[in-house]
């Protein structure tokens, strides 16, 4: 199965009413340990790297390696750059043949946001590929840099946000926010059901660790079909290679790479269950 644009995965999830998971990595580990949970539950995939995170994998080095895992797959994947802060790196990520592109304006004032949204929507057009916009402010910061207040998304301005830009899927800001919630956070579903009664573009939660299965469910019954999950796959990674070292189980550094691709597996099969897009490739 190709490298696929994420707009068709969206589309059918829509028509479908399931989510599609959109998994944060890293490193080839991570790849690795998502891939064999869509390969061997038949799911749609979307792996993603935000552009904060690129101080530590660099773009050109685990940009050729996402989009080739996604060629090799036996699911359609398509390959994501998230909350791009800066056109050149959107564009290089496009030359690499990312799938689809965010550039992150929903820190700026409306009209800012729409402006460069609908720039980068036309840029990304050019590469045959999707864009993705952000309207109100998800809570946090991608790599929890940032403690961005929640700022909920207006469902009359995500309608003219959307006709403005003509995104393939819009983030809603529904009272999630990226890392480890504190508690469990009380979602706005009533936000985002008038936002998807008027919004025809598929809709994305961002933040989704730490958000109650019950509550995922919701959202993807009232309009939501793409989710990301970063947090949830470095903890899991994590806490994969702590667990086998507790068991003695690394005598040497597979052991460990093996323990990381098995703590990324292990997250993405959890949230494909949850998501419902298990053969749904
Ligand atoms: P979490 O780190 O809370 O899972 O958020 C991920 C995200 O929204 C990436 O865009």
């Amino acid at each position: 199965m190709p490298l696929v644009k994420m707009s068709p995965l969206l589309q059918k999830a829509r028509q479908e009413g399931y989510a599609v998971g959109s998994f944060s990595v890293a490193n080839m580990e991570m790849v690795l340990g998502v891939l064999k949970a869509v390969e061997e539950t038949k799911s749609p995939a979307i792996i993603q790297i935000a552009e904060v995170r690129l101080n530590h994998s660099p773009l050109e080095l685990i940009g050729p390696l996402m989009v080739a895992a996604a060629k090799a797959s036996s699911v359609p994947v398509a390959v994501h750059f998230d909350h791009g802060k800066t056109t050149e790196k959107i564009k290089q990520a496009l030359e690499f043949g990312f799938t689809s592109v965010m550039l992150d304006g929903s820190h700026l004032p409306f009209e800012e946001n729409a402006r460069i949204t609908a720039e980068t929507k036309q840029l990304a057009s050019e590469y045959d590929a999707d864009c993705e916009g952000e309207i109100g402010c998800v809570g946090g910061s991608e790599d929890g840099s940032e403690d961005i207040a929640i700022n909920c998304t207006s469902p009359v301005q995500a309608l003219e946000f959307y006709e403005k830009t003509g995104v393939d899927a819009l983030a809603v800001a529904i009272g999630n926010a990226h890392g480890n919630y504190k508690q469990a956070p009380k979602l706005r579903f009533d936000i985002l059901e008038e936002t998807a009664g008027l919004v025809k573009a598929p809709l994305v939660l961002h933040g989704g660790t730490g958000i109650l299965p019950d509550d995922f469910k919701k959202c993807i019954k009232l309009g939501i079909n793409k989710i990301n999950i970063a947090t949830a796959t470095f903890d899991s990674v994590e806490q994969s290679a702590r667990e086998a070292y507790a068991a003695q189980a690394i005598k040497g550094y597979y052991d460990l790479q093996t323990a990381e691709v098995e703590g990324a597996y292990r997250n993405a099969m959890k949230h494909i269950e949850i998501f419902g897009c298990a053969n749904k490739a």
